[in-house]
């Protein structure tokens, strides 16, 4: 399963994370919903495969611990998706489709 890219209209606003939007439902530590606007991530299809941080030519991504969650222990977090780019290699190297980026999303926190 993908990562919804109607999840702003789909989801409802759960919370914030450093700088970003957190989209539920959010139930820790088994689930943790989509973290990010501009650049998304659903933390519970992400299996910390790490290609993401490796390729962002930009650097958006952090690591972040995710104890306890089915899939893995670390996501990868778009804690500077304001310096997204658009180059879309975060898209196109994840092995699970956990991430989406579309330019007209805005962060709106
Ligand atoms: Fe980086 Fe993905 Fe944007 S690789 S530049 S966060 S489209
Ligand atoms: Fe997770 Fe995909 Fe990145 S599995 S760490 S979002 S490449
Ligand atoms: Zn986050």
């Amino acid at each position: 399963m993908a990562i919804d890219p109607e999840f702003e209209r789909t989801r409802e606003r759960a919370d914030d994370h450093d700088g970003h939007a957190v989209w539920g439902p959010v139930d820790e530590p088994e689930q943790l919903g989509i973290h990010g606007a501009h650049v998304a991530v659903d933390f519970d299809i992400c299996i910390g495969d790490g290609a993401c941080l490796e390729d962002c030519p930009v650097d958006v991504f952090d690591w972040v611990d995710t104890p306890d969650h089915p899939e893995s222990e670390k996501k990868a977090d778009p804690v500077r998706e304001g310096q997204c780019i658009d180059c879309m290699l975060c898209v196109d190297v994840c092995p699970v489709d956990a991430v989406d980026v579309d330019p007209g999303r805005e962060n709106r926190i």
